[in-house]
Formats: C-alpha cells, sequence, structure tokens
C-alpha cells in the first residue's frame, strides 16, 4: 500500500499509521505526507518517522479544483495509490476523487450519518446521546457522506467535557484506522468505482 497522507494540524492518526507500518502491522509506506498548513505539528511527526513531507496551502490556489490539481500533481509523483485523510480541513473535489477512485478514505469523529461536519464530539454532546464513536469511509463529493468501511462504538459517560469526549474517540479512531487500512492492503475490500463519477462504493 503506497499512502499519501493530507493533514491539517496534530497528525496523530498520521502517527497511529506510522507507527503500525513501524511496529510491522500494516504493510504500507507513507509515499508523501501533505499539509494544508504550513507549521502543522503533523509534519514534524512525518519528518521524525523519515516520511517525506510537503507543504501545499490551498491560500495560494484561487478555487478548490486548482487546490486539489496541485495536491494530485504531487501525489502521483511520489507514487501514491491510496490517500488518507487524516483531520485534513478541506473540502476535496472531483479532481482529487477522479485521479484516485474509491481509493480516498476518511476518519470522522462520529457514527456516521449522525453529526457530520466539524465538532462531531460537540455535536454529539449537545444531541445527548449516549453512545457515539468514529467511522472509516471513502469519501465522495459530499461532507461525511461516502459508503461506510468500518465503525467503532465509545460511550458518552455522565459529566463528559468535549475535551474527554474527543479524547475517549480519538483512541479508538487510530486503531479504527490502521485496522481498515491492515485489511485494504489485504485487498479484503473490493472498491470499485461506481457508475457516477467521483462516486465510489464499496462492493
Ligand atoms: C480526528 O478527530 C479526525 O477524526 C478528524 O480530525 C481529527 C484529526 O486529528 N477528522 P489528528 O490530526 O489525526 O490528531
Amino acid at each position: 500500500l503506497d499512502l499519501g497522507v493530507l493533514i491539517s494540524g496534530r497528525g496523530s492518526n498520521l502517527q497511529a499509521i506510522l507507527d503500525a507500518i513501524a511496529a510491522g502491522k500494516l504493510d504500507a509506506r507513507v509515499r508523501l505526507v501533505i499539509s494544508n498548513r504550513p507549521g502543522a505539528p503533523g509534519l514534524r511527526r512525518a519528518e521524525e518517522a523519515g516520511a517525506p513531507t510537503a507543504v501545499i496551502s490551498h491560500k495560494d490556489h484561487p478555487d478548490r479544483a486548482s487546490f486539489d490539481a496541485a495536491l494530485v500533481t504531487a501525489l502521483q509523483q511520489a507514487g501514491v495509490t491510496w490517500v488518507v485523510l487524516a483531520g485534513f480541513m478541506r473540502i476535496v473535489t472531483s479532481v482529487l476523487l477522479d485521479a484516485f477512485p474509491g481509493r480516498v478514505i476518511n476518519i470522522h469523529p462520529s457514527l456516521l450519518p449522525a453529526f457530520p461536519g466539524v465538532s462531531a464530539q460537540g455535536q454529539a454532546l449537545a444531541h445527548g446521546v449516549r453512545i457515539t464513536g468514529c467511522t472509516v469511509h471513502l469519501v465522495d463529493a459530499g461532507t461525511d457522506t461516502g459508503p461506510i468501511l468500518a465503525q467503532a462504538a465509545v460511550p458518552v459517560l455522565p459529566d463528559d467535557t468535549e475535551e474527554r469526549l474527543s479524547a475517549r474517540i480519538l483512541a479508538r479512531e487510530h486503531e479504527l484506522l490502521v485496522h481498515v487500512l491492515s485489511a485494504i492492503a489485504a485487498e479484503k475490500f473490493a472498491v470499485r468505482p461506481s457508475a457516477t463519477p467521483s462516486g465510489p462504493s464499496r462492493v
């Protein structure tokens, strides 16, 4: 598995991937880590693990399509075959999705389709749900809408804060993401592009 990992910040999910590879638990290589934000802490994590990094700022591009085209060029030059959105805070377009059809995954901190978008953990608390969790899904043109590959449930405890709940979910995110990537590496997910452009589906 030749991975490209897109990040915007902390990079703890990236770290989980790097650690799993280093531990021999995941048969993959991180060919490139791209951050849209210079100075994202995740970039240092990549450097420390010897993974190539690039900063491609959305601010240097006039629109989403040209930003995505720059991502695609860098990912293809690095030999990436699968793309992981790991805390990447940009909406991707068909420019990226069509370059990697059915091969872009995202990790999201809720049990989708509940609580898409930002602050999923805060949304869960605000709704008073007793169980939330995390989801790894194939990315399509919507926001957190693509076909679900795997989920893990996490309890909401009495008097939870958003911070405590987020930390509890994050620990499961790390496991789930590595689990899914291992399954992809073992070709346990057969993924085909769907009839609609930019719309992958699980088979
Ligand atoms: C995670 O909660 C992930 O689910 C969400 O953004 C956060 C990224 O955390 N999409 P990190 O940068 O991987 O530490």
